[in-house]
C-alpha cells in the first residue's frame, strides 16, 4: 500500500484525550503501513474546516508531546446537524464536505467527537466517504460504548471540585450546590458525586422532588451535620418539569427568572431549611486539563484501533469499548442515539446503598 491519505478532524465540545487519540491513530498507522506510506491531513475546526477546506499536512513531529495535552491541536467548532444539512444560506455543506474530501485526496477520514459528530459522520458515510468515528465526550453518553475518552478525566476534576467544596461548606455550615456539566445525561454527576461523597445527587434521568432534597438536608442537620453538598447535573429537572417538552421547560424557567435547576434547588433549600445555600458552577473547567492516565490509555487504544479498521477497509464505524474490549459499532446503529444512565444502573444502586439521596 502506498500514499495512504488519512484525514482527521475533531468536532463538538473539546475534551481531554483528543490529542492522545489522534497520536494513537497516527502511531498505529505508521507501525502498520510504514512511515513513508502514511500521510496525515489535519482538518481544522471540525466540520467547519471540512466545509471550508481548512486543512494542513501533518508531520510525525506534529504529534510529538501531545499525549498529555488537553483540548485539541486541530481546533474544534460546534456545528449542529440541522445547520450542516440546511442549505438556507445558499451553501450545500454536505456537497462542500465531499468536495474537500475529494480535493484533499483522502482515503479515509477519522472524526473524533460526540453524538452530534457521529450523526454527521454517519451521513457522510452514507454519502460514500470512508469514515471512522472515535467516541469522545466528558458526558459519556455515546450509545453502545461502555465509556468515552474524556469522561474519566472530567470525573477526576469534578470530584476535586466537590472535595474542595466540602471543606468550605463544612467550615461555614452551608449547603453548596455543585452544578456539574451534562445537559442530557448524568454520568459525570453520578460518578463524581459518589467519588466526592456528595449527600444528594440529582441527574436528568431521575427527575427530582424538591421535598426529598429538603428532607435529606434536614436529616443531616438533625444529625448535627450543618452542611450538605448537592451535586446537580446541568440538565436536571423536577418531576413537574419532566412532563413538559424541553423547549417548554426552558421557556417556563426563563419566565420564572431562575434558569437552572441548581439555582432553584439552592433557593428552595435555603428558604425551607434556613441554611445558607450557595451554587458553584465549575463549567468548562471540567473539560480542561491534561487527560488522566486512564483517558490516555483509552484514547490511545481507541486511536490505535483505526489502523486495523483502515487495513480491513472497515469504514462507516465508530470505535467502542465493550466489556473491556476495543471493538467497533456501525455508525448507522448509533448515530443520533444517546446513552442515558439506565434506571437500574449499578452506580444508582451504589448511591442508594450509601444513603445518598437521589431526590426521588
Ligand atoms: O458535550 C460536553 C459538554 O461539556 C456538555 O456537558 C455541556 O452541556 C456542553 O458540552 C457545553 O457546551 P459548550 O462548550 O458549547 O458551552
Amino acid at each position: 500500500m502506498s500514499g495512504l491519505r488519512i484525514g482527521m478532524l475533531t468536532s463538538g465540545g473539546d475534551c481531554p484525550g483528543l490529542n492522545a487519540a489522534m497520536r494513537g491513530a497516527m502511531k498505529a498507522c505508521v507501525e502498520k503501513f510504514g512511515e513513508k506510506n502514511v500521510e496525515i491531513v489535519g482538518i481544522k475546526n471540525g466540520y467547519y474546516g471540512l466545509i471550508n477546506n481548512q486543512a494542513k499536512e501533518m508531520k510525525r513531529s506534529d504529534f510529538s508531546g501531545i499525549l498529555t495535552v488537553g483540548g485539541t491541536i486541530l481546533g474544534t467548532k460546534r456545528q449542529s446537524f440541522k445547520m450542516l444539512t440546511s442549505t438556507e444560506d445558499g451553501v450545500d455543506k454536505i456537497k462542500a464536505m465531499k468536495n474537500t474530501y475529494k480535493d484533499l485526496k483522502l482515503d479515509c477520514l477519522i472524526t473524533l467527537g460526540g453524538n452530534g459528530t457521529h450523526k454527521t459522520a454517519n451521513l457522510l458515510s452514507e454519502e460514500g466517504l470512508n469514515i471512522i468515528g472515535l467516541p469522545k465526550t466528558i458526558d459519556n453518553d455515546i450509545f453502545m460504548t461502555d465509556v468515552t475518552f474524556g469522561f474519566h478525566t472530567a470525573v477526576n476534576t469534578a470530584t476535586d471540585v466537590i472535595d474542595r467544596l466540602h471543606t468550605t461548606a463544612a467550615s461555614h455550615s452551608r449547603v453548596i450546590v455543585a452544578e456539574i456539566m451534562g445537559n442530557k445525561t448524568g454520568w459525570l454527576t453520578l460518578y463524581s458525586g459518589i467519588a466526592g461523597g456528595a449527600d444528594v445527587i440529582i441527574i436528568p434521568e431521575c427527575p427530582y422532588e424538591i421535598k426529598k432534597i429538603i428532607e435529606a438536608v434536614r436529616a443531616r442537620a438533625s444529625r448535627g451535620r450543618g452542611f450538605s453538598i448537592i451535586a446537580v447535573a446541568e440538565g436536571a429537572f423536577d418531576k413537574d418539569e419532566a412532563k413538559l417538552k424541553r423547549k417548554d421547560r426552558l421557556r417556563q424557567r426563563e419566565e420564572s427568572g431562575i434558569k437552572t435547576a441548581s439555582e432553584r434547588i439552592a433557593a428552595e433549600v435555603e428558604r425551607e431549611t434556613g441554611i445558607e445555600s450557595r451554587v458553584c458552577v465549575p463549567g468548562h473547567m471540567l473539560r480542561g486539563g491534561s487527560p488522566s492516565a486512564y483517558d490516555r490509555f483509552l484514547a490511545s487504544s481507541m486511536g490505535a484501533r483505526t489502523a486495523k479498521l483502515i487495513e480491513d477497509g472497515n469504514f462507516g464505524v465508530s470505535v467502542a469499548m465493550v466489556n473491556d474490549r476495543i471493538t467497533e459499532n456501525k455508525l448507522s446503529d448509533i448515530a443520533g442515539i444517546s446513552k442515558p444512565v439506565p434506571v437500574d444502573h449499578q452506580a444508582l444502586k451504589t448511591a442508594k446503598q450509601l444513603g445518598i439521596s437521589l431526590g426521588i
